[in-house]
């Protein structure tokens, strides 16, 4: 969709130099395909980066103008170490594009500690710092992208997945906040949200440690909620592949917006979540994940009430709602 809407606003780069493009998590599935794309354009110099290297240089040949180097995004050192090894010899970053993520799966009352901060690292301040440290260069040269590949995750959060919602939702608001900030300044920061990935990702999908708990209150949640997962991944028109192709997209286009679904289900997702009333929203949401109406059935009693008489209920409450604030407004003037 983006392609269609935005290809007036494509261009190539005309100046004297080759800009350059820092991308980390190069060794992610997204990232090898975004580093092949780029790699293929010798109008720009990419730096790809991940903390194996060793594996990546055999997928992505270095020459002059790809340039493979470690960076750990959660370790201070190796950020400023990096950034100072890129102006050094080629003097400048003028796109930075974040695709560094973790992923585990687990309920929040069940997630430990440090995989909660693990995610906030490498999802959110890991990324966020590298930006900081970037800025004031960037900010000088009057131009420069900054542009991460966020999720759906971003706009909406899914049962067993609470630690990276919360990850991208809190990139996704520091990138809000800075358009703002950096719009003076004609650096352009965007989030490409990809939805389902058809990807081998959910194979290695990581669970959180659980602590022990005998009465196994959300195995009925995780048990319906993987399969169901998996098979909207297999069933996905989207790749890495699309995901690079639309990240190349968005660098070459002048002014490109913030927001960038980046695919069917996410365009979805993201409409639906603005259009949609809230008291609505939820339960309607609730109500399409596979057999929530038996989550936790083992160990609650709270099962009472048929689906579709609380969601037209809550509709009802809603809507009279609504009517009396509307009333109250005209009785008033
Ligand atoms: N795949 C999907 O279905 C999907 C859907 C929506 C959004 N996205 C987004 O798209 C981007 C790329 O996703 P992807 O699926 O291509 O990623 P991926 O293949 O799962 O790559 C994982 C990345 O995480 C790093 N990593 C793994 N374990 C780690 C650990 N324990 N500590 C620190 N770093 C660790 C690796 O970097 P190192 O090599 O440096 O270790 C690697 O680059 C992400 O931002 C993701 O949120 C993906």
């Amino acid at each position: 969709m983006y392609k269609y809407i935005y290809w007036y606003k494509f261009a190539s780069p005309t100046q004297d130099y080759k800009p350059v493009i820092l991308l980390t998590g190069g060794s992610s599935e997204v990232g090898v395909a975004t580093a092949k794309l780029l790699s293929s354009h010798p109008e720009y110099r990419v730096v790809v980066t991940a903390r194996d290297t060793a594996t990546l240089i055999l997928q992505i040949p270095e020459n002059d103008h790809v340039w493979i180097m470690p960076l750990d995004i959660v370790d201070e050192e190796s950020r400023s170490k990096a950034v100072e090894k890129i102006f050094e010899r080629w003097g400048r970053v003028d796109i930075y594009i974040n695709t560094s993520d973790i992923c585990y799966r687990s309920s929040l009352e069940e997630t430990r500690d440090e995989d909660d901060l693990l995610h906030m690292q490498k999802n959110y301040l890991g990324p966020v710092s590298l930006i900081r440290t970037l800025l004031p260069k960037m900010r000088k040269n009057g131009k420069g992208k900054i542009i991460n590949i966020s999720s759906v995750s971003g706009l909406l959060a899914f049962p067993t997945m609470s630690s990276y919602s919360a990850s991208k939702f809190a990139l996704e608001g520091a990138m809000e906040s800075l358009w703002y900030e950096l719009r003076p300044f004609g650096i352009d920061v965007a989030l490409v949200q990809p939805g389902f990935i058809h990807s081998a990702k959910h194979s290695r999908i990581k669970f959180s440690d659980t602590k022990p708990n005998q009465e196994h209150p959300y195995e009925d949640m995780y048990t319906s909620m993987i399969p169901f997962v998996a098979s909207l991944k297999n069933r996905s028109l989207s790749t890495p592949q699309s995901i690079a192709e639309l990240t190349y997209n968005v660098i070459r286009t002048e002014r490109p917006p913030l927001w960038v679904p980046a695919s069917f289900d996410a365009e979805f997702f993201y409409y639906f979540k603005r259009w949609f009333p809230r008291r609505v929203f939820l339960p309607f949401f609730y109500w399409l994940m596979p057999n929530s109406k038996n989550w936790g059935h083992r160990v609650t009693r709270k099962h009472d009430t048929i689906w579709g008489v609380r969601v037209i209920r809550n509709l009802v409450r809603y809507l009279q709602r609504r009517a009396t604030v509307l009333f109250g407004a005209k009785k008033n003037t």
